[in-house]
């Protein structure tokens, strides 16, 4: 998100509490933990044979013993990066590697179903085009192969937000009062947000939009999408134009992304707040999210309501103020139905949005799903980014069943999964354990009684999560963004992306221990044998290279220094790739915002135990992709054989120029920015990275 447009409000004023700033210990701790930690699955492992493993001679010598059935996972990837960092870049075009090639792809505005002109660079296509294009603001991404090679496929891409100025020909059409005055142009808002489902094909090494394939679709801020979980059919989702509690319509501010082991994309709901406004009687939840409550809404789509071209109340439901007698008489439910991870099946061909209510309503970043095990729950895990906000994650009821992989439903699979199972949110304790409290009703609170003392169902809980997680005590962070886990330990990764606002009166805690965090962190964790326990470390910090001792902590030099972490991924490699939000004026001033890739699970020490980013091995991390001036990188995937990776570019500043990412717009120049996936290749059609 833009750091100018949509700074996020501090609204948690609970009194969770702060810890004492710990910058020492967190660095070990966690080594300790897992070392202990590993003992007990080595032994594990010992039972089943260790085969093919660069184990140490005493489970060499319980593989003599056994016969191996199956061979053994490594515990430890063997990808190493085959590129040499590049350094930061300050103009209007993209950088890579040596030998590496970027290519603009499905832009702002690019057609992708019939119905809708050509895009236009005066900015003047209409609401109908923008519903038939490609979205504005592209960030999380996922791509889903329709064939073996990986050269043709549907992408998935989240469309986050608007620039007004780049949208419309002159900017926004409002008057003194910050009264919209053109429906159409409102509409082409609307259906600029949401997500575009694209069919993509590689052609002589260029991949293009396959222009109105049947799987093309978008779904936009008013597609009706179905509630699922805990909150369908409540009475709290009870609108005049759903009066069972069934629907909802539209996704709004989508930024991280996630996808399913059963092949379905995952859209998150992030900064939707500041879509809605109620001017009257607030309830406890919209006071504790944000809902505005006086002046207009973020884009003043609710100015146009009453408007002779309105249709269905497309833009009162906006204004969630309750004026009538009952739900049925107006919008007060509409936001009950934002602030959802949703559920999207890109291989049907229109096939409904579900939104999951079972994993919690606050402003979701991203959606992970744990490492899957045979006959074991599935984990998803999001984080709510905002400052002293918390780490959630949803634990399944249902077991795991790989049958599930190649459902012939993959949304009935998605039900299976993913709307019946038990939410929790993390505290991080201060010598590198945690423990995830369960948001149910009979969750014990730190003043001794249970959620079920403040709240009447689930449905109510998950309606004011962030409120439950107050209760029960969770630990506030420096902003949790996306998260990310190694195909290969296991262990989780969560973007923590700065915390200015974090001082000695908020006080620190050891899981965010800088006072002004303006850099950010990455934390991981493992989990324990059970739901609820885990232990973890601090990755790395971000600092310029010049930092001092207390703000570099990750001896950080000119090639990997980094500021703001925000998009994480890793490829089942064992790469991670992490990409930046920029806030920091000492890392600003030498680079646009950046991806960084580094392989975790190769930073071992002698014993094994997986090591933190610190002055020795910091060379390991490693600058791979910077953005052109202006943007923010988000959202990663790539291609199964790994000769193509795709990220989004969001509010360039002054590109692109042409289909070559790295052409720089001519200086002088000045083109309607357009944000858009990049597709990375190397010139060689070789495997990217390594
Ligand atoms: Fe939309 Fe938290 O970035
Ligand atoms: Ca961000
Ligand atoms: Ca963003
Ligand atoms: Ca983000």
């Amino acid at each position: 998100m833009s750091k100018e447009i949509f700074n996020p409000k501090r609204f948690n004023k609970s009194d969770n509490p702060d810890f004492d700033q710990v910058l020492e210990s967190h660095l070990s701790r966690r080594n300790i933990i897992k070392g202990g930690l590993g003992l007990g699955a080595m032994a594990t492992f010992a039972t089943f044979g260790l085969a093919g493993c660069n184990s140490s001679s005493s489970s060499s010598a319980a593989t003599d013993t056994l016969t191996p059935t199956t061979p053994a996972t490594p515990t430890a990837s063997s990808a190493r990066l085959g590129f040499n960092s590049i350094a930061g870049s300050k103009i209007d075009a993209v950088s890579v590697p040596e030998g590496y090639t970027a290519q603009v792809l499905a832009p702002w505005g690019q057609p992708i179903k019939s119905g809708g002109s050509a895009w236009q660079e005066d900015g003047s296509n209409n609401a109908i085009d923008q519903a038939n294009s490609m979205g504005m603001h592209h960030d999380g991404l996922h791509f889903f192969p329709l064939n073996d090679d990986g050269t043709d496929g549907l992408l998935c891409v989240n469309h986050e937000y608007i620039d007004q100025n780049a949208l419309h020909p002159n900017g926004s059409d409002k008057d003194a009062d910050g009264i919209r005055t053109s429906v159409d142009q409102v509409r082409k808002e609307i259906n600029a947000h949401g997500v575009a489902v694209v069919r993509i094909k590689l052609v002589d090494n260029e991949w293009q939009v396959v222009d109105n394939d049947p799987l093309n679709r978008r779904y936009t801020g008013a597609t009706t999408m179905t509630i699922s979980g805990p909150l369908a059919h409540s009475d709290k989702l009870i609108t005049p134009f759903s009066p069972d509690g069934s629907q909802a319509r539209g996704t709004l501010n989508n930024c991280g992304n996630g996808y399913t082991p059963w092949g379905t994309y995952l859209t998150c709901e992030e900064n939707w707040p500041g879509y809605f406004i109620n001017t009257g009687e607030t309830t406890e939840d919209q006071e504790r999210i944000g809902i505005d409550t006086s002046g207009t809404t973020r884009y003043g789509w609710e100015t146009v309501a009453g408007s002779t071209q309105e249709r269905v109340d497309e833009f009162g439901r906006f204004n969630v103020t309750p004026t009538g007698t009952s739900a049925l008489d107006d919008y007060r439910n509409e936001a009950n139905g934002h602030g959802y991870i949703v559920e999207i099946d890109p291989y049907t061909a229109n096939s409904r949005a579900v939104k999951r209510t079972a994993l919690g309503r606050f402003r979701h970043e991203g959606c992970t799903v744990g490492k899957l095990t045979e006959g074991k729950p599935i984990t998803f895990y999001s984080g709510h980014d905002s400052r002293f906000e918390y780490m959630y994650k949803f634990v399944s009821d249902a077991l795991w069943d790989p049958a599930d992989a190649n459902p012939t439903d993959r949304l009935a699979t998605g039900d299976k999964y993913m709307d019946a199972g038990t939410l929790y949110v993390a505290k991080f304790d201060a010598d590198g354990v945690g423990t995830w409290l369960p948001l149910t009703l009979d969750s014990v609170t730190k003043e001794g009684g249970t959620l079920g003392d403040k709240f009447a169902s689930l449905a109510d809980i998950i309606l004011n999560t962030a409120g439950a997680a107050d209760l029960v005590g969770a630990t506030p962070m420096d902003r949790p963004e996306w998260c990310a886990v190694d195909p290969f330990t296991g262990s989780v990764y969560l973007t923590l992306t700065n915390n200015t606002r974090r001082n000695e009166t908020t006080g620190t805690n050891p899981a965010n221990p800088r006072l002004n965090n303006k850099f950010g962190h990455v934390i991981r964790w493992d989990e324990g044998d059970n739901h609820t326990e885990f232990s973890w470390d601090i990755f790395v910090f971000g600092s310029d290279a010049a930092g001092d001792a207390l703000t570099n902590l990750s001896g950080l030099d000119e090639f990997n220094q980094f500021a703001s972490p925000d998009g994480l991924a890793f490829d089942q490699r064992g790469i991670m790739w992490i990409q930046t939000d920029n806030g920091a004026d000492e890392v600003e001033n030498y680079t646009n915002d950046q991806m960084l890739a580094v392989v975790p699970s190769a930073l071992t020490d002698e014993e094994g135990n997986q090591q933190t980013i610190n002055s020795e091995n910091q060379g390991e991390l490693r600058r791979f992709f910077v953005g052109p001036n202006g943007c923010e990188v988000t959202g990663f995937t790539i291609t199964p054989d790994y000769t193509t990776m795709f990220v989004s570019i969001q509010h360039p500043g002054n590109w692109p120029y042409s289909s070559n990412a790295a052409q720089a717009t001519p200086s002088g120049m000045t083109v309607r920015p357009r944000a858009s996936v990049v597709a990375i290749r190397k010139a060689d059609g070789g495997a990217l990275g390594v």
